[in-house]
Protein backbone atom coordinates (compact mmCIF):
# COMPACT_ATOMS: atom_id res chain seq x y z
CA UNK A 1 0.00 0.00 0.00
CA UNK A 2 2.73 2.69 1.05
CA UNK A 3 4.74 1.85 -2.06
CA UNK A 4 1.77 2.50 -4.37
CA UNK A 5 1.14 5.77 -2.31
CA UNK A 6 4.83 6.98 -3.19
CA UNK A 7 4.36 6.09 -6.87
CA UNK A 8 1.40 8.34 -6.83
CA UNK A 9 3.40 11.03 -5.40
CA UNK A 10 6.06 10.54 -7.82
CA UNK A 11 3.54 10.49 -10.85
CA UNK A 12 1.51 13.51 -9.42
CA UNK A 13 5.49 15.44 -8.58
CA UNK A 14 6.84 14.89 -12.35
CA UNK A 15 3.52 16.32 -13.67
CA UNK A 16 4.23 19.27 -11.52
CA UNK A 17 7.97 19.46 -12.88
CA UNK A 18 6.27 19.44 -16.53
CA UNK A 19 3.30 22.43 -15.71
CA UNK A 20 5.72 24.65 -14.50
CA UNK A 21 8.60 24.32 -16.35
CA UNK A 22 6.41 25.44 -19.54
CA UNK A 23 4.84 28.18 -17.48
CA UNK A 24 7.90 31.12 -18.78
CA UNK A 25 7.59 29.88 -22.13
CA UNK A 26 3.76 30.90 -21.75
CA UNK A 27 4.00 33.78 -19.21
CA UNK A 28 2.68 36.98 -20.87
CA UNK A 29 5.34 39.74 -20.79
CA UNK A 30 4.27 42.75 -19.65
CA UNK A 31 6.87 45.02 -20.89
CA UNK A 32 7.03 43.35 -24.84
CA UNK A 33 3.52 44.44 -24.55
CA UNK A 34 4.18 48.03 -23.20
CA UNK A 35 6.52 48.55 -26.69
CA UNK A 36 3.58 47.06 -28.62
CA UNK A 37 1.17 49.18 -27.56
CA UNK A 38 2.85 52.29 -29.11
CA UNK A 39 0.69 51.24 -31.57
CA UNK A 40 -2.67 51.58 -29.38
CA UNK A 41 -1.48 54.56 -27.93
CA UNK A 42 -3.25 57.20 -30.37
CA UNK A 43 -6.80 56.32 -29.30
CA UNK A 44 -5.89 54.08 -25.79
CA UNK A 45 -3.34 56.02 -24.19
CA UNK A 46 0.09 54.85 -23.39
CA UNK A 47 -1.30 54.68 -19.62
CA UNK A 48 -4.42 52.99 -20.71
CA UNK A 49 -6.68 55.94 -20.22
CA UNK A 50 -8.65 56.71 -23.52
CA UNK A 51 -7.49 59.59 -26.11
CA UNK A 52 -11.02 59.28 -28.27
CA UNK A 53 -14.21 59.65 -26.90
CA UNK A 54 -15.37 56.52 -28.62
CA UNK A 55 -12.09 54.27 -27.32
CA UNK A 56 -12.30 52.45 -23.84
CA UNK A 57 -9.97 52.76 -21.07
CA UNK A 58 -7.91 49.90 -20.73
CA UNK A 59 -6.01 50.24 -17.44
CA UNK A 60 -6.50 48.10 -15.04
CA UNK A 61 -8.75 46.14 -17.05
CA UNK A 62 -8.75 42.08 -16.49
CA UNK A 63 -6.40 40.66 -18.36
CA UNK A 64 -8.35 37.26 -19.66
CA UNK A 65 -11.02 40.18 -20.55
CA UNK A 66 -8.70 42.03 -22.79
CA UNK A 67 -7.08 38.39 -23.91
CA UNK A 68 -10.96 37.14 -24.98
CA UNK A 69 -11.59 40.92 -26.43
CA UNK A 70 -8.50 41.13 -29.34
CA UNK A 71 -9.37 37.45 -29.59
CA UNK A 72 -13.00 38.25 -30.59
CA UNK A 73 -11.78 41.64 -33.08
CA UNK A 74 -8.94 39.18 -34.48
CA UNK A 75 -12.02 36.31 -35.93
CA UNK A 76 -14.18 38.57 -36.61
CA UNK A 77 -16.62 37.37 -33.54
CA UNK A 78 -16.26 41.18 -31.93
CA UNK A 79 -16.08 43.87 -35.01
CA UNK A 80 -15.48 47.67 -34.99
CA UNK A 81 -14.08 49.58 -37.86
CA UNK A 82 -10.78 50.20 -35.98
CA UNK A 83 -10.03 47.21 -33.27
CA UNK A 84 -10.94 44.61 -36.26
CA UNK A 85 -7.86 46.23 -38.06
CA UNK A 86 -5.31 46.86 -35.27
CA UNK A 87 -6.25 42.91 -34.22
CA UNK A 88 -5.66 40.93 -37.52
CA UNK A 89 -2.13 41.45 -37.45
CA UNK A 90 -1.49 40.45 -33.63
CA UNK A 91 -0.53 36.69 -32.51
CA UNK A 92 -1.60 35.11 -29.40
CA UNK A 93 2.18 36.31 -27.87
CA UNK A 94 1.17 39.47 -28.59
CA UNK A 95 -2.08 39.37 -27.44
CA UNK A 96 -1.37 37.90 -24.18
CA UNK A 97 1.56 40.56 -23.45
CA UNK A 98 -0.96 43.28 -24.67
CA UNK A 99 -2.78 42.14 -22.01
CA UNK A 100 -0.68 41.85 -18.90
CA UNK A 101 0.75 45.67 -20.00
CA UNK A 102 -2.61 46.88 -19.30
CA UNK A 103 -3.97 44.63 -17.28
CA UNK A 104 -1.04 45.67 -14.72
CA UNK A 105 -1.52 49.22 -15.32
CA UNK A 106 -3.62 51.56 -12.20
CA UNK A 107 -7.24 52.44 -13.80
C1 LIG B 1 -7.79 54.11 -34.14
C2 LIG B 1 -8.10 53.99 -32.72
C3 LIG B 1 -7.74 52.69 -32.02
C4 LIG B 1 -6.52 52.07 -32.00
C5 LIG B 1 -5.23 52.48 -32.72
C6 LIG B 1 -6.68 50.92 -31.14
N1 LIG B 1 -7.95 50.87 -30.64
FE1 LIG B 1 -8.68 49.49 -29.31
N2 LIG B 1 -10.52 50.32 -29.48
C7 LIG B 1 -10.85 51.45 -30.22
C8 LIG B 1 -12.27 51.66 -30.15
C9 LIG B 1 -13.02 52.78 -30.82
C10 LIG B 1 -12.80 50.62 -29.33
C11 LIG B 1 -14.28 50.35 -28.97
C12 LIG B 1 -14.78 49.42 -30.04
C13 LIG B 1 -16.06 48.71 -29.72
O1 LIG B 1 -17.02 49.37 -29.36
O2 LIG B 1 -16.07 47.46 -29.85
C14 LIG B 1 -11.67 49.81 -28.92
C15 LIG B 1 -11.78 48.70 -28.11
C16 LIG B 1 -10.71 47.96 -27.64
C17 LIG B 1 -10.81 46.87 -26.71
C18 LIG B 1 -12.07 46.35 -26.05
C19 LIG B 1 -12.23 47.03 -24.72
C20 LIG B 1 -13.49 46.72 -24.02
O3 LIG B 1 -13.69 47.30 -22.94
O4 LIG B 1 -14.29 45.92 -24.48
C21 LIG B 1 -9.55 46.42 -26.50
C22 LIG B 1 -9.12 45.28 -25.59
C23 LIG B 1 -8.66 47.22 -27.33
N3 LIG B 1 -9.40 48.15 -28.00
C24 LIG B 1 -7.30 47.04 -27.40
C25 LIG B 1 -6.48 47.69 -28.31
C26 LIG B 1 -5.09 47.37 -28.52
C27 LIG B 1 -4.33 46.33 -27.74
C28 LIG B 1 -4.64 48.18 -29.50
C29 LIG B 1 -3.26 48.19 -30.15
C30 LIG B 1 -2.82 46.95 -30.74
C31 LIG B 1 -5.73 49.03 -29.91
N4 LIG B 1 -6.84 48.70 -29.16
C32 LIG B 1 -5.66 50.04 -30.85
C33 LIG B 1 -9.96 52.23 -30.91
C34 LIG B 1 -8.64 51.93 -31.17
Amino acid sequence: MTWRLRIGGLVLLSGWILVSASAPALAADAQAGRTKAMQCQTCHGLDGKSKLPEAPNLAGQVEQYLVKALKDYRTGARKDEMMTMMAKPLSDADIANLAAFYSSLKP
